[in-house]
C-alpha cells in the first residue's frame, strides 16, 4: 500500500501502448480517479509554446515559469489541465506540442513540477496514473504498477485508427511506425519498468480484455492487502 490512504494504480509504459485511455476506463469501473502525467508534460509544452519565444531558446526557468499558468482540475473521473483557466485539449495532442514535449519532459525541475501536481491530484481519492514513470519515481510504494507494451506496428496501427477514424494502409502503418520508434528512443531515459510490475503485452489484446485484466489484478491486490492487515489485526497484543 502507498504511503498516503488513498489506492494508487500506476500504469506507465511507450507511446501509444493505450496508456490513457485505459487508465480512464479502469478508473470509471473502479470509481477512482484518472490522472495523466503526460498531459501536464503537454500543457507545460503548449504554455510555453504559447510564449513565442525560439524553442532552440527554452530554459529550464522559463518552461517552469510558463507552467505556472497551468492548474490541474478535476472534470468527471479524471483530471485535465487548464492553461489560464482555459481548456486545451486539442492544443495537447496538436503536433507542434508533440514535436517539442520530449526535450521539456526531459528538464529536470519540469518533472519535479508535473510529479508534485499527480501527487497533488492523489492526496484525495484513489486514483489511476498513468506515463513513463509513475510506479518508480512518482509513485515507488502504488497499490499496483502495470507497464503495458505492444508492438511498435501494432501501437502505429491503432494511432491510425483514432487520428484517421479508418483502416490504415501499410504504408501509412510503416511511416508512423518509424515515428513511434524515434519518439521511443528520445523519451528512452524516461520509461523505466518498475521491478515489481506486471509486465502486460496488448498487441493481441482488445482493450476490454486490457481493463478486465487490470481490474482483475486491483481486485486481487486489494483484496490481498484487507487479508493482510486483518491477520495483523489478529496477530496484535490481547
Ligand atoms: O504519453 P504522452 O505522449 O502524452 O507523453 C507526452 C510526453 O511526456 C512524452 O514525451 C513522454 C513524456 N512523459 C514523461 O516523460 N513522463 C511521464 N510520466 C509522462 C510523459
Amino acid at each position: 500500500m502507498n504511503g498516503a490512504q488513498h489506492v494508487v494504480i500506476a500504469i506507465d509504459g511507450p507511446a501509444a501502448s493505450g496508456k490513457s485511455s485505459t487508465a480512464q476506463w479502469v478508473a470509471q469501473q473502479l470509481a477512482f480517479r484518472h490522472v495523466d502525467s503526460g498531459a501536464l508534460y503537454r500543457a507545460a509544452t503548449a504554455a510555453q509554446l504559447r510564449r513565442g519565444t525560439g524553442e532552440e531558446s527554452w530554459t529550464e526557468e522559463e518552461v517552469c515559469e510558463a507552467a505556472r499558468k497551468v492548474r490541474l482540475v478535476p472534470r468527471g473521473t479524471s483530471f485535465t489541465p487548464l492553461i489560464d483557466g482555459q481548456s486545451v485539449d486539442e492544443e495537447l495532442r496538436g503536433l507542434e506540442v508533440t514535436k517539442h514535449v520530449s526535450r521539456v519532459a526531459s528538464m529536470p525541475r519540469v518533472r519535479d513540477w508535473v510529479n508534485d501536481r499527480v501527487r497533488e491530484a492523489a492526496r484525495d481519492h484513489d486514483v489511476v496514473v498513468d506515463g513513463r514513470d509513475m510506479g518508480t519515481a512518482v509513485f515507488p510504494d502504488a497499490t499496483l504498477k502495470v507497464f503495458l507494451v505492444a508492438d511498435p506496428w501494432e501501437r502505429a496501427r491503432r494511432r491510425l485508427v483514432q487520428q484517421l477514424g479508418r483502416s490504415p494502409t501499410d504504408e501509412e502503418i510503416a511511416e508512423e511506425t518509424g515515428r513511434l520508434v524515434q519518439r521511443d528512443a528520445r523519451d528512452a531515459t524516461q520509461t523505466v519498468q518498475a521491478k515489481d510490475a506486471i509486465l502486460i503485452d496488448t498487441t493481441y489484446l482488445t482493450q476490454e480484455e486490457q481493463v478486465e485484466r487490470i481490474v482483475a489484478l486491483v481486485k486481487a491486490v486489494t483484496q490481498r492487502d484487507s487479508t493482510t492487515s486483518a491477520v495483523d489485526d489478529d496477530s496484535g497484543p490481547g
